[in-house]
């Protein structure tokens, strides 16, 4: 967990946001980064793979690009890694808050989950890339992957190499993530995403403000 810092601000706070493709956490996302910056706090939004230039040229290969398992995981890894040193530690020290769509569970979930990621080489890469961080919070959106295969396909949009993968590979990753939930119950909330977005969005807003603003 992250340490209040010895500096004139206190440490910002690191949430994440996680989930298979289709559960909804995207736009939920936004309205909590809406809701921090109208109680005057300074909040930054990213995502990943993405969240600098470097990582958003990774996320192109990685969302489009044939490639091994074990070249995904690094590469998910490399993109995150410059996210931590560029955006993510310097926002963290300076105060501000960051928001991120997605971070090392989506990794356990789909590299190891999904695809098969051996989990010692899945351990190395977090130990080396982050060894003494972790989201103060993250919401897992939880909801079958039937339902959110048709939320997916509802949006007429061209499905990336993620997307397009079979029911029972997103069967997998959900039984990791939860895997993962259980084994961090005080960090990884685990919210039930089939229900109509205003509870949702309640929910969110009860365990933010309990966690964090209270
Ligand atoms: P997004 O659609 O939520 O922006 O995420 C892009 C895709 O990348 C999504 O299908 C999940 C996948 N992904 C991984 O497989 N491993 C990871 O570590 C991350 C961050 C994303």
């Amino acid at each position: 967990m992250n340490q209040q810092h010895s500096g004139t601000a206190p440490r910002g706070r690191f949430i994440t946001f996680e989930g298979i493709d289709g559960a909804g956490k995207s736009s939920q996302l936004a309205a909590t980064v809406a809701l921090l910056a109208a109680r005057g706090i300074d909040v930054e939004q990213s995502r990943e793979p993405g969240g600098t230039a470097l990582g958003e040229r990774l996320r192109e290969l990685l969302l489009h690009e044939p490639m091994h398992l074990e070249t995904e995981a690094m590469l998910m890894f490399a993109a995150r890694r410059e996210h931590l040193a560029a955006r993510i530690e310097p926002a963290l020290a300076a105060g501000r808050w960051v928001v991120c769509d997605r971070f090392s569970d989506a990794t356990f979930a789909y590299q190891v989950g999904g695809r098969g990621l051996a989990r010692d080489k899945f351990d190395a890469l977090e130990a080396w890339v982050h060894p003494n961080l972790q989201p103060d919070l993250t919401l897992l959106f939880d909801l079958a992957p039937e339902i959110a295969a048709a939320r997916v396909a509802a949006t007429g949009a061209d499905p990336d190499r993620f997307e397009r993968e079979q029911r029972d590979f997103f069967v997998r990753v959900r039984a990791a993530y939860l895997e993962r939930a259980r084994r961090a119950p005080q960090r990884i909330c685990v919210i039930d995403a089939d229900r109509p977005p205003e509870t949702i969005r309640a929910d969110i807003e009860r365990l933010v403000r309990e966690r964090f603003l209270a």
